[in-house]
């Protein structure tokens, strides 16, 4: 369960770009903020135990919210 989402995850912000921009555009800081989730969910490693994927989470919720504070 937690592996597949973590799998998933990754494969979304790896196409985060295509997804989001006009096709053709470049954005820098846009760039920066899905380079910095995907980072995150790297880091997520899905056998750890409760507190330390609960931090790992946390970091990754909060890649997904400086995007959107900018972006969305
Ligand atoms: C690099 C930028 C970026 C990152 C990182 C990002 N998002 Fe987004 N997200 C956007 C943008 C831009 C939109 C608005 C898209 C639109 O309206 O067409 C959006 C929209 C959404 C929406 C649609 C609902 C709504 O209120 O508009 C959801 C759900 C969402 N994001 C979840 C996430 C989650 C969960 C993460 C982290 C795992 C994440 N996003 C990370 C840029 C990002």
């Amino acid at each position: 369960m937690v592996r597949s989402a973590s799998a998933h995850l990754q494969l979304l912000a790896s196409d985060i770009e295509p997804a989001l921009l006009a096709p053709g555009t470049k954005d820098r800081v846009f760039g920066q903020y899905a380079s910095d989730l995907r980072d995150a969910l790297r880091k997520w490693d899905v056998g750890a135990d409760c507190a330390h994927q609960s931090e790992a989470l946390t970091v990754v919720a909060n890649a997904c919210e400086a995007c959107h504070r900018d972006y969305r």
